[in-house]
């Protein structure tokens, strides 16, 4: 089937998730295959990157979230973690005004302080730029760990206590996730990972406690357009019930 193809079957179904989040994996695995370096699996993972935000508008989610780079990835060969900076750079110059121009806000989860400075100045530029924008939200996760994101949260919400601005027992699930990078966004309905990997590798912890997985042998950098549609059809077959039963 083509990706019109499957377009049409996801209209037929009616009901679209609004958030899919995806852990992009097998870069390294694609370059390897071809003895190329790792960065040129990332440049080749980039290409992947727009055949999915592109996909994402063509469907109409509300929310798109990658996981492109974690904390862990601080630890990558140096020269690694350069091509990756660069790589992000580059993706915001040559995408920003598209993205602008088509209704996307951009935001940038994670620890960014820690970004090399081009690549931040590249960031700031790209979230202020989009900040108005409604259509569809891209969340870039970029320096970005689920349990350092949590330990953000309670800390937080404790200076909050400390100071007197809410008391203890205000402390439930609403303000927790208020204090997330991910506040005022719906839980992801979807997650996505390729590569045959299985695995969460601390992503997203506290959103995707509902989410439904669907684990995907393609290498990232070959990820297409169609690829996200399989998924999201079969997203459309499962039979969420949340923890109850069916009525
Ligand atoms: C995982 O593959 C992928 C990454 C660590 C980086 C993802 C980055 C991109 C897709 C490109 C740039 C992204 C943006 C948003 C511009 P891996 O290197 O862990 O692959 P392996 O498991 O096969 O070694």
């Amino acid at each position: 089937m083509t990706s019109a193809d499957l377009l049409s079957q996801i209209r037929l179904h009616g009901v679209v998730p609004r958030h899919v989040a995806i852990i992009m994996d097998g870069n390294g695995r694609w370059a390897r295959e071809r003895m190329l370096p790792r960065p040129v699996g990332h440049r080749h993972g980039m290409k992947a990157v727009r055949e999915v935000v592109e996909g994402a508008l063509e469907v109409g989610l509300e929310a798109l979230s990658l996981f492109a780079f974690s904390q862990e990835n601080w630890q990558r060969p140096p020269g690694e973690v350069s091509a990756l900076m660069s790589l992000l750079e580059e993706y915001i110059q040559a995408e920003a005004d598209s993205l602008h121009e088509q209704g996307v806000r951009v935001q940038v989860l994670g620890d960014i302080d820690r970004l090399v400075p081009a690549a931040r100045a590249a960031v700031d530029r790209v979230v202020a730029q989009t900040a108005g924008n409604a259509k569809l939200t891209l969340n870039l996760f970029i320096s970005y760990g689920a349990r350092a994101e949590l330990t953000r949260a309670a800390r937080l919400l404790a200076e909050d206590v400390a100071a007197g601005r809410i008391a203890a027992d205000q402390v439930d699930e609403a303000a927790f996730a208020s204090k997330l990078y991910t506040q005022g966004c719906p839980d992801p309905d979807l997650l996505i990972r390729t590569s045959g990997e299985q695995r969460i590798s601390n992503f997203m912890l506290w959103q995707v406690a509902y989410a439904e997985l669907f684990l995907s042998p393609v290498l990232w950098p070959d990820f297409s357009r169609s690829n996200l549609y399989e998924a999201i059809l079969d997203f459309q077959q499962r039979d969420r019930r949340f923890g109850k039963v069916a009525v």
